[in-house]
């Protein structure tokens, strides 16, 4: 065991960005516009908002708490807290694998958007004018080869070049530039976005909102991406909570961390919408939105491809990057709190192991298209497995811990701590009790069997 002082963050806000970094991410800046564009606009959004409340805002809370409580990785904390037991600790193990996978397959997608940057840059949106020819060579970069493998490469090697510095000096050192960066960069593309003549269609379309489409179903798709979008399930938000210190108020970092999260999904829609109708393009392509009709987007749009195009990569990149951390150091902390192994050595092996893992998902758009398990190429197999199946599962499980079997009351605690000042405490202890216990594990499982298509409306 590592008999070393714990590192702690060295701010409070330094803790909230790292946090709301691993929450911001590829879910909401391509995901979540589309979603909301086919689940019907604003009116997805009141239901995303309420899902963000009742299930989203309990969970993270009890991830930071178990964290904080324990000061270990996601393995090391259930042990602790259940005595050692060993589905408990399989739990905990369960995250740290899903840690390892989700990397693997996201850092191919956070690779594409290193190639972008670099497409942007060198001039080649100009001439994907229409969304046919960007995705075109959309197609063909993804189904490349080589180049993927290298920009997957490429990401996770910046991710341990991080990671491996340590928590203070790596992690909360870059978050502390690049959130703010990305907040910067967000809103100069939105100021761009909003006024292009014929923005205005693009506004209504994400802000009003459309009740005829509000489904059981549009309920579900909202639950499950609250759930991706703040990163829990997986002891991300552990292995980040093991690392705050006592004095710290839990209760205001996760209102925090869910309320950026929450800004940042509705902004990038607010700079992608607009854009898209002022250039008289189909809002709903769905997934293909941001590398199909964004680069034509930006080819027409005055002040030109290169930047435009550039800026809104980066943007991007930064997001999947910050995530990219999170689920790394998930695994890191893993190896270093429970076998002691030192952290330089333990993020450069997970890095490699990822990387080699992430290799058939990078060429799953190429050569290794018709390579499948049920019906899914390794890629898609990756992704459904951890984000409709073992994050759900995780997810559930935390409730069931925290709410059940450490219990809410030692729990309570841990999450008061630090909070000594803060008003309406009883309140939100009840409210936060109720629905630990009972809501959000039951909205859990709906997701859950409704996304393995077990029950559907
Ligand atoms: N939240 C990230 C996004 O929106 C994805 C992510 C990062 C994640 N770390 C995670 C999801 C941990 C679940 C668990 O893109």
């Amino acid at each position: 065991m590592n008999q070393e002082k714990r590192e702690h963050w060295k701010s409070h806000m330094g803790f909230v960005l790292a946090a709301a970094g691993s929450a911001i991410g590829l879910g909401n800046i391509w995901r979540f516009p589309y979603i909301a564009g086919e689940n019907g606009g604003a009116a997805f959004v009141l239901l995303y908002l309420i899902c963000i409340v009742l299930v989203g805002l309990p969970v993270m809370l009890c991830e930071f708490v178990v964290g904080r409580s324990t000061e270990k990785d996601p393995v090391g904390a259930y042990s602790d807290l259940s005595r050692r037991n060993v589905f408990w600790r399989l739990v905990g193990f369960m995250g740290v694998a899903s840690g390892f996978l989700i990397l693997s397959y996201y850092s191919v997608v956070g690779g594409w958007t290193l190639a972008y940057i670099l497409e942007g840059a060198t001039g080649r949106f100009s001439q994907l004018s229409s969304p046919d020819l960007a995705w075109g060579n959309f197609l063909k970069f993804t189904g490349h080869p080589y180049w993927p493998i290298v920009f997957h490469g490429f990401f996770i090697a910046l991710c341990v070049g991080t990671v491996h510095s340590g928590v203070r000096k790596g992690i909360e050192r870059w978050c502390d530039i690049l959130m703010p960066a990305l907040f910067v960069l967000l809103l100069i593309l939105i100021v761009r976005a909003v006024t292009l003549p014929g923005a205005r269609a693009g506004v209504a379309f994400l802000l009003k909102p459309d009740f005829s489409k509000i489904t059981t179903q549009a309920f579900l798709v909202a639950l499950g991406h609250a759930f991706f979008s703040l990163s829990l399930g997986m002891g991300a938000m552990i292995t980040y909570g093991s690392y705050v210190e006592k004095k710290e108020n839990l209760w205001k970092a996760t209102a925090w961390v869910a309320g950026l999260d929450t800004m940042v999904a509705l902004l990038a829609g607010l700079a992608i919408f607009p854009a898209v109708f002022a250039i008289g393009f189909d809002p709903a392509v769905g997934p293909g939105l941001i590398f199909k009709v964004l680069p034509a987007v930006f080819a027409r749009m005055p002040g030109g491809a290169y930047l435009w195009g550039t800026l809104f990569f980066v943007l991007l990149a930064i997001a999947a990057l910050t995530s990219g951390f999170s689920l790394l150091e998930v695994v890191t902390a893993y190896f270093v709190d429970e076998k002691g192994y030192p952290r330089h050595k333990v993020s450069i092996i997970a890095g490699i192991a990822i990387f080699l893992l992430g290799i058939p998902c990078a060429l799953s758009f190429g050569p290794m298209q018709d390579v499948k398990f049920f019906n899914r190429t390794v890629f898609d197999s990756l992704d459904f497995l951890t984000s409709n199946i073992l994050l759900p599962l995780g997810g559930l499980l935390i409730c069931i811990f925290a709410g059940w079997v450490w219990g809410v009351k030692p729990a309570l605690e841990e999450a008061n701590a630090g909070a000594e000042g803060m008003r309406c405490k009883a309140v939100l202890g009840a409210a936060w009790k109720f629905l630990v216990r009972y809501v959000s594990p039951v909205a859990v499982v709906l997701v859950f069997l409704f996304s393995l298509g077990l029950i559907s409306f």
